[in-house]
């Protein structure tokens, strides 16, 4: 489909950053918590049904996954809800939701990794276990005009995350202790733009992608590439997660196969160019 209204929610974020740059040819409707709000059902028919949008990507969400674990409504109410809602605004004005989801709706325990038709499952903490409920939300609704992509481990040109972390606390002390013990696939935010575009552009089936760049790592790797790239000498050592108590557990390896469509390109790549893009 060609995309003509486009309308962006959560488009101050780190990915909606990405969507807003990826579809600026279509001038999109930019829109955050100031303008719309996901958990109000009426706020956002009444949107919808007055922008009149043809396609809605949903970048907002409640992020702070330790947060969560205390902050649990509204956790659930922003992730768990806030699709539903879109969901169903979207089936009054017959738009296209492309709806994000995380590795973290799984637990990560199973060493093939996951495929798109698997159902999220005990997911390890309380922000992996309100996406999974928005997952399901689309997954139960009579309205099929839906995209939901799975994404992991994302950076990108805007907002806080762990490549920036790693850069500035290089820098400052010139060594770091990284966990070594949990692999995931780095995703840069402009190549998931790129494939939700991709998506529309070919007129994909409707229903479940997996969006990460392709290849696996642990944090510690990811912190050696990302010294390595930048051309920085810091010395990284590698820990287990029990080194750092979080709030909120992690998926030990939570890896999400692509096998709908063609591999992304290799996180390494993808790395690179955030790197010498910056
Ligand atoms: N970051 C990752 O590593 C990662 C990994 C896997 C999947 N994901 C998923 O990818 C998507 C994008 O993540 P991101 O890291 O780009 O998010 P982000 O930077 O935290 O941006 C989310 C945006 O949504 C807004 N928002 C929060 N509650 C809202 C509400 N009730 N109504 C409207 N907007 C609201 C936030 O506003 P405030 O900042 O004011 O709260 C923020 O601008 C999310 O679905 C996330 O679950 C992220």
């Amino acid at each position: 489909m060609d995309v003509r209204r486009p309308l962006i929610i959560g488009a101050k974020g780190m990915l909606g950053h990405a969507f807003a740059e990826r579809f600026a040819s279509a001038s999109p409707i930019l829109l955050d918590i100031e303008d719309i709000d996901i958990t109000d059902a009426a706020q956002v028919r009444a949107k919808l049904s007055d922008l009149r949008p043809d396609v809605v990507l949903n970048a907002a969400a409640y992020t702070n996954v330790d947060k969560a674990e205390t902050d649990r409504d509204v956790a659930e109410r922003v992730n768990a809800l806030g699709p539903k809602h879109l969901l169903d605004a979207c089936a009054d004005v017959g738009a296209t939701l492309i709806h994000i989801s995380t590795d973290y709706v799984f637990d990560g325990s199973r060493a093939e990794g996951y495929v798109e038709s698997d159902r999220g499952t005990d997911p390890v903490n309380w922000y992996g276990e309100t996406k999974r409920q928005g997952e399901e939300a689309l997954f139960t609704s009579p309205y099929p005009k839906w995209y939901l992509l799975r994404i992991a481990w994302l950076y990108g040109p805007h907002g806080k995350h762990f490549v920036d972390t790693m850069l500035r606390l290089g820098a400052e002390k010139g060594s770091v202790t990284v966990v070594d013990d949990q692999t995931g696939s780095p995703t840069y935010t402009r190549d998931v733009a790129e494939r939700a575009a991709m998506l529309m552009a070919d007129d994909a089936p409707f229903g479940t992608y997996h969006v990460v760049n392709d290849g696996t790592c642990t944090w510690y790797g990811f912190a050696k590439k990302i010294f390595e790239l930048a051309g920085m000498s810091v010395d990284v050592t590698p820990c287990t997660s029990d080194t750092f108590p979080r709030p909120a557990r992690r998926p030990r390896y939570s890896i999400l196969r692509c096998t709908k469509l063609p591999p992304m390109r290799r996180w390494e790549e993808a790395l690179g160019e955030h790197l010498t893009s910056r």
